[in-house]
This record gives structure tokens, C-alpha cells and sequence, in this order.
């Protein structure tokens, strides 16, 4: 049984801040936490994927169009696959031991409809990342 307050340390992740501690209990539920060494391949190009992750420690490098782009605690990845039903778009990797949180579709679509303050910011960091596109070939 969850104490209650036991994932309070969630609040830390930007993310999550705005969430209920009922809200922030289900984060923690519908999440699995997983941890892989460094060099390890999170999330592979090409692969099917049904799962969004969240960084909570460590650092991740993506490699898209030619660019390597550097993630940290408090980052998300996987969305595209996750909203968009095609393969994984780029290969994500742990460069030093990451923990994460991983996010199914199913139990994750849900969520979001219920709370809109996180589907938000994953609207945010998903225009950020195509305003970095928009620059690097415009
Ligand atoms: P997805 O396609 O599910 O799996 C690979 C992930 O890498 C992708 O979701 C995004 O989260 C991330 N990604 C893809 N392209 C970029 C980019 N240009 N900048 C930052 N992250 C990216």
C-alpha cells in the first residue's frame, strides 16, 4: 500500500508539478521506473514503440537530422510514438546510467485527457523541438 506523500519527490520533475497528490499517486502507478547503463540503447529508430519515458536522473543523447541532442533529468522522449502510431523516429541513448519513468500508451492517453496542465507541457517541449528543426533547415 502507498503511504500517502511517498511520491511527492515526482513534484520535482516540471512536468508533474502542477498535479494533484491524487494525480501524482497515478503518475506513479501508471509509470514503470527503469534503469539502463550507460551505452545502453533506450529506444531504437525504426522500432515499434507504445511508451513515452521521463527522465528522472542521468543524461540521454537523441540522434536526429544529423544532430545530437543532449537530455536530462526532467526530459521526456518517445512522445512521437506514442501520439503519432510510427515506428520510433531517431534512436535514443543513456550516455551515463539513466533512470526513467516509462509511460504506456494505454494507461498514458487516458491521463493526459485528465490532466491537461501535462499535456501541455508536452505540447511546450514538442514545439520547442520542432522550432530547433524550423531553424536548422530553414
Ligand atoms: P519517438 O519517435 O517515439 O522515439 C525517438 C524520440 O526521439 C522521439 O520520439 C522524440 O521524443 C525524440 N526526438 C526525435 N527527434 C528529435 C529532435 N529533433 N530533437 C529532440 N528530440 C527528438
Amino acid at each position: 500500500m502507498d503511504e500517502p506523500g511517498e511520491h511527492e519527490h515526482l513534484r520535482r520533475i516540471p512536468f508533474f508539478e502542477d498535479l494533484t497528490p491524487e494525480d501524482l499517486e497515478r503518475v506513479a502507478r501508471i509509470g514503470e521506473a527503469r534503469t539502463f547503463g550507460a551505452g545502453d540503447p533506450i529506444v531504437a529508430e525504426g522500432s515499434e514503440g507504445q511508451a513515452m519515458f521521463v527522465l528522472l536522473s542521468g543524461r540521454a543523447a537523441v540522434e536526429a537530422g544529423g544532430k545530437t541532442h543532449d537530455l536530462g533529468p526532467g526530459d521526456f522522449f518517445g512522445e512521437m510514438a506514442l501520439l503519432g502510431r510510427k515506428p520510433r523516429s531517431a534512436t535514443v541513448t543513456a550516455v551515463e546510467p539513466v533512470e526513467c519513468l516509462v509511460f504506456e500508451t494505454m494507461y498514458f492517453k487516458p491521463f493526459l485527457i485528465k490532466n491537461p496542465s501535462v499535456a501541455v507541457a508536452i505540447l511546450e517541449g514538442v514545439v520547442e523541438r520542432l522550432r530547433e528543426v524550423q531553424e536548422r533547415i530553414g
